[in-house]
């Protein structure tokens, strides 16, 4: 493709982007496609002949829009809401035309460079101490993964290179995310070695049954090795108590990881700052700026204060990528699993950049006043009740009538094409989710979900 046509067909894209960042509010934020109806509109094989670029960008606004499940909806309120912002998009488009690997600094020094200046930046805005160290991985699950490879090279440094030779047990609340028993599979730890300790009438890990739970295997002789804490658990965004949890870590020189991949966003905040209160006392933490803080996916934010325990985990340098001429330089190689690693760190230097601090946190805390609107409505509503506290700009409520009339409201809404809102278990019971977190989202998108949900109810 010539610059000349690439231009072109840039121009093109760029105007379908704009109209379509214009336009997705009026779009069904559910898709209405059926398994395999896109896979039945395109060919079997691939093509022996190359395309036209304006055939495949003719079929691709034709094609996968209406396959699309909108993201980038501000009525779009299940799992965690995110937002594409403009400005992360245009990192995104840059990132692609460089095209660079950021796996040695010497690869491309602007990626190992930038990811640090921008983890910097968010470590100071979220009032982490200066001691943290950054890297981006892609998701807050790979970033767990590799903090507790870290508890585990600490425990056993010897694994590296003998294996696991007792069993390594691993803390977390019942509320924690699914990504810790992942990692904990993945790194030959067993599942049977995670423990899922009880959390309270607020969904906060209770540390005096974590205390006990760590005591139990000291005695059975097994060795505990990491506990993991949340802050803004995923079905309820609840928050454990980090100052008692890192008290206990500490007396059991357990390594301790902070699972604040959506709540730890709200720190930014003026109103939400003290949500990581304690958070210092952490070996590691991972924050999602992919979730609540306008970077496109992916763009998981980790951090560690043991960089060098990381760092002995993973670094092993074969011949090819050996480089003695930059003494001292980081190469981002050397904390994790992935050799290659793309130029995220441009989208994010984008988005704090265009919003600055106080711009982001305007929008934080403008969702948090909006779901505590949102909630309010809810109890001005007998039929209605909130399930859980809103900490942040989760809302989680429920009919009172019972599973199948919540059922009946959560299929309805997202069959409307109005909203997409989706929903978890509480002791038993079904509970539905209004996550807010896209920028677009406004009170009176809020106001017409809570309107329709009254209609169905
Ligand atoms: C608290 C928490 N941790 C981890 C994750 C996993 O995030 P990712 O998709 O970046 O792996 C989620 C996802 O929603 C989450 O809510």
């Amino acid at each position: 493709m010539s610059p000349e046509e690439f231009r072109e067909h840039a121009h093109r894209t760029v105007d379908w982007m704009a109209d379509y960042l214009a336009t997705v509010g009026e779009l069904p934020v559910l898709t209405r496609v059926k398994p395999g109806d896109l896979t039945r509109k395109v060919p079997s094989s691939g093509p022996e002949r190359g395309e036209p670029m304006d055939a495949i960008l003719t079929d691709f606004e034709r094609l996968i829009p209406p396959a699309i499940t909108h993201w980038n909806h501000p009525r779009f309120l299940a799992y965690f809401a995110i937002t594409g912002s403009p400005p992360g998009i245009l990192g995104e488009m840059l990132a692609a035309t460089l095209n660079v690997n950021g796996m040695l600094w010497k690869s491309s020094p602007a990626v190992t460079e930038l990811e640090a200046v921008t983890l910097s930046w968010l470590r100071q805005w979220i009032g982490l101490p200066e001691e943290f160290f950054g890297v981006i991985y892609d998701t807050a699950s790979i970033s767990t993964m590799h903090a507790i490879a870290a508890a585990r090279h600490m425990a056993q440094p010897e694994s590296r290179t003998a294996g696991l030779r007792a069993n390594l047990t691993v803390y977390c609340s019942e509320q924690a995310h699914s990504s810790i028993d992942k990692a904990v599979l993945t790194l030959g730890m067993g599942l049977d070695n995670l423990r899922k300790i009880p959390s309270d009438s607020r969904f906060s890990m209770d540390p005096a049954a974590l205390e006990r739970a760590i005591g139990d295997d000291k005695a059975a002789g097994l060795q505990p090795c990491c506990a993991v804490a949340t802050v803004g658990t995923t079905a309820l965004a609840a928050i454990d108590p980090l100052p008692a949890i890192a008290d206990i870590a500490e007396r059991h020189g357990l390594w301790l990881h902070i699972d604040a991949a959506y709540g730890g966003t709200a720190a930014i905040s003026e109103s939400h700052q003290n949500v990581l209160d304690g958070a210092g006392r952490a070996h590691s933490l991972v924050i999602n700026p992919h979730k609540w803080m306008l970077t496109p996916v992916d763009l998981s934010a980790f951090y560690t204060r043991r960089p060098d325990t990381l760092r002995a985990a993973f670094s092993l340098i074969p011949e090819y990528l050996r480089t003695e001429d930059e003494p001292g330089v980081v190469n981002l190689m050397d904390y994790g699993v992935q050799l290659g690693r793309r130029f995220r760190a441009l989208k994010l230097w984008f988005v704090m950049r265009y919003y600055g601090r106080e711009g982001l946190a305007a929008i934080i805390e403008r969702h948090c006043r909006d779901a505590a609107e949102f909630a309010s409505w809810i109890e001005a509503d007998p039929r209605f009740e909130v399930s859980a506290p809103v900490l942040f700009s989760l809302v989680c409520f429920r009919h009172r009538a019972g599973d199948a009339a919540n059922r009946r409201i959560l299929d309805g809404i997202n069959a409307s094409g109005l909203a997409f809102l989706s929903h978890t278990v509480l002791d038993g019971q079904l509970v539905l989710r209004a996550a807010i977190g896209n920028a677009a989202t406004t009170i009176e998108d809020l106001r017409r979900v809570w309107d329709k949900i009254r209609e169905l109810a």
